[in-house]
């Protein structure tokens, strides 16, 4: 029996939005390839685009016609979000607007946050009850507030959004200085919000079996390291004159893969709703420190902070706040 021809496993239905963009082009095979929900998993792809995107999709999914992956039982391609989200247990929000070189992150609120309106009224209208949302369309932690706010009906724990980009540069940062592949990296962190506030938290990460704070200089890892990470997507868009694409849908495959699989006990970088933990106000979609088991998200919540690290996860919560102070009248 070829691979993901177990006909006795029923096939789960996955939405992206955004279907046709550049994150879409690459996060598609990834999840079609088995790379996401197991190599075993059958999957009904239900891809969303905007009507100017619909005839670039259609090529899209010729395309993945083409690719004869084992695991796609069908490929659906609509501008309707509920035909989209019908049934889906997971879904990535993708579909918005990126910055160009001269934009912040949340300058892209204005244009895309109403897009999160409509999707999230419509998850909450026709996904299943246990759907798992990431939110990886920009300003992503704020638009997963607005998506999960416009779905009462859904647990908001279940509304993520992505900073595993972040961790990922931060562990390829790590891995290049100490001159070891990014496998012996481990618990390397993102505290808060997916902009230039963001803190990655060096101080569990381990260097093969070594403390990550005893190999790098301190001035190092507070300094060039965290901004280098803070600022990497601003990099990106200046040097390849668009915004990353392959290594946002990498890195959005490991978040849900992390999430449905689990994580293996590695500490892993996901934004969901606060629930006070580390005196974040309650809603907030921050960044935490995270372990997944059984399809769940559990907060690492014992960790200690010292006074530099509360002074980043203060700034976070400011910026997140003035996010949501915003955008209070899509909420
Ligand atoms: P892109 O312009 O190449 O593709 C976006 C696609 O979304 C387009 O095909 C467009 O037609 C479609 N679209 C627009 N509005 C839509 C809607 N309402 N419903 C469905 N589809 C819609 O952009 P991209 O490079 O794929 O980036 C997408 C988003 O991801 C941007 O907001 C970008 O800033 C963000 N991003 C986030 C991270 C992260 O780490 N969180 C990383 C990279 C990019
Ligand atoms: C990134 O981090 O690469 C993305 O969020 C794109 C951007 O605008 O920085």
């Amino acid at each position: 029996m070829q691979r993901g021809q177990d006909q006795s496993i029923k096939p789960i239905r996955v939405a992206v939005t955004g279907a046709a963009g550049n994150i879409g082009y690459a996060l598609l095979w990834r999840i079609a390839s088995g790379d996401c929900f197991g190599s075993n998993q059958p999957i009904i792809l239900q891809l969303l685009e905007i009507p100017p995107g619909m005839q670039r999709l259609e090529g899209v999914i010729m395309e993945l016609k083409d690719s004869a992956f084992p695991l796609i039982h069908d490929i659906i391609g609509t501008d309707d979000p509920e035909v989209a989200f019908k049934d889906t247990e997971a879904i990535f929000l993708v579909g918005s607007r990126p910055r160009t070189k001269d934009m912040d992150r949340s300058d892209l609120v204005a244009a895309n946050g109403p897009i999160f309106v409509g999707q999230g009224r419509a998850i909450n209208s026709v996904a299943s009850r246990n759907v798992k949302v990431i939110t990886v369309g920009n300003p992503c932690n704020t638009n997963a507030l607005i998506a999960s706010a416009n779905a009462p009906d859904i647990p908001s724990r279940q509304f993520t959004a992505m900073t595993r980009l972040d961790q990922n540069r931060a562990v390829g940062l790590m891995a290049e200085k100490a001159g070891v592949t990014s496998s012996r990296i481990k618990d390397v962190f993102i505290w808060g919000n997916h902009s230039n506030t963001m803190y990655p938290d060096p101080r569990f990460a381990l260097v093969e079996d070594q403390h990550a704070t005893e190999i790098f200089d301190r001035n190092w890892l507070n300094g060039e390291f965290l901004n280098t990470v803070a600022t990497r997507g601003k990099a990106v868009i200046m040097a390849r004159g668009a915004s990353s694409a392959a290594s946002a849908a990498s890195a959005a495959v490991d978040h849900m893969r992390d999430w449905w699989q689990g994580s293996d006990g590695r500490i892993v970088s996901m934004a969901l709703p606060s629930e006070g933990w580390y005196g974040v106000p309650e809603g907030l979609v921050y960044s935490f420190p995270c372990k997944c088991e059984d399809g769940e998200i559990n907060v690492v919540d014992n960790l200690e902070i010292d006074e530099f690290a509360q002074g980043k996860i203060s700034e976070n919560i400011q910026a997140l706040l003035q996010e949501r102070e915003a955008v209070s009248e899509l909420l």
